[in-house]
């Protein structure tokens, strides 16, 4: 079984909502993934599985003192992906829940302000880990967009390790939650979707 961690250094990067729709994706692809909802302050895995109709990808909240214990009962119960979906900060937490981790995704929106802030706790993330630029500004006829190169330039100058896959601003991302879907289910040929599959693809190929 892998484990993928995703942290932020901050609420409202994309977290919980690059969780859900690898989860769904991965889980459309045959891969049984247990999808851990560590976040007892904003709970949006927990809500969005609760309007949800399909019971997989299976949906749990836990504790960060209880996962050590959830990924041996996971591999136990023959779950091929954990997905866990962390509180919203760097702390010695991050340190205990990336050491289980095959890999570790730091979503971040591009906002200078945001990129600033993240070397701060950065060193609790053990590694491997990766960065993944999300909320981007879309691409320009199939060109990245100025701001989000010139921020894929601050990280690789500051050796920061960042995803080459980058997720643009997409409605689609939030409505398919509403409705308690994955993009991929709510929009199967979209951008979105496309874009999650090129992360999961990259995922696995890292982790
Ligand atoms: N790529 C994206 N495009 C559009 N909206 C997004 C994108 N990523 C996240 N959001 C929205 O941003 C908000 C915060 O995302 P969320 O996943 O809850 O952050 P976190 O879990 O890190 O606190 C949500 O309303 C979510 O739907
Ligand atoms: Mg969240």
């Amino acid at each position: 079984m892998k484990t993928l961690a995703v942290v932020s250094h901050k609420g409202g990067t994309g977290k919980s909502t690059l969780s859900i729709h690898l989860a769904v994706k991965a889980q459309s692809e045959g891969q049984d993934t247990l999808l851990v909802d560590l976040d007892s302050q904003s709970s949006t895995v927990a809500e969005w599985a609760s309007i949800r109709t399909d019971k997989h990808p299976l949906a749990v909240t836990a504790q960060v003192s209880d996962i050590t214990e959830l990924q041996q009962q996971a591999t136990d119960e023959g779950f091929d992906l954990l997905i866990l979906d962390c509180p919203p900060y760097l702390n010695d937490d991050t340190d205990q829940i990336t050491r289980l981790a095959d890999y570790t995704i730091l979503p971040t929106s591009p906002r200078f302000a945001d990129i600033c802030t993240l070397p701060k706790g950065i060193e609790k993330i053990h590694q491997p880990y990766s960065v993944v630029l999300n909320s981007c500004t879309p691409d320009l006829e199939g060109k990245i967009s100025f701001k989000t190169a010139q921020v894929y330039q601050m990280l690789n100058d500051s050796d920061i390790p960042v995803s080459p896959v980058h997720i643009i601003r997409l409605e689609a991302f939030t409505e398919a939650l509403n409705y308690g879907q994955g993009v991929t289910e709510y929009q199967s040929n979209g951008k979105a979707s496309e874009h999650i599959k090129t992360l999961l693809d990259w995922i696995y190929m890292v982790a």
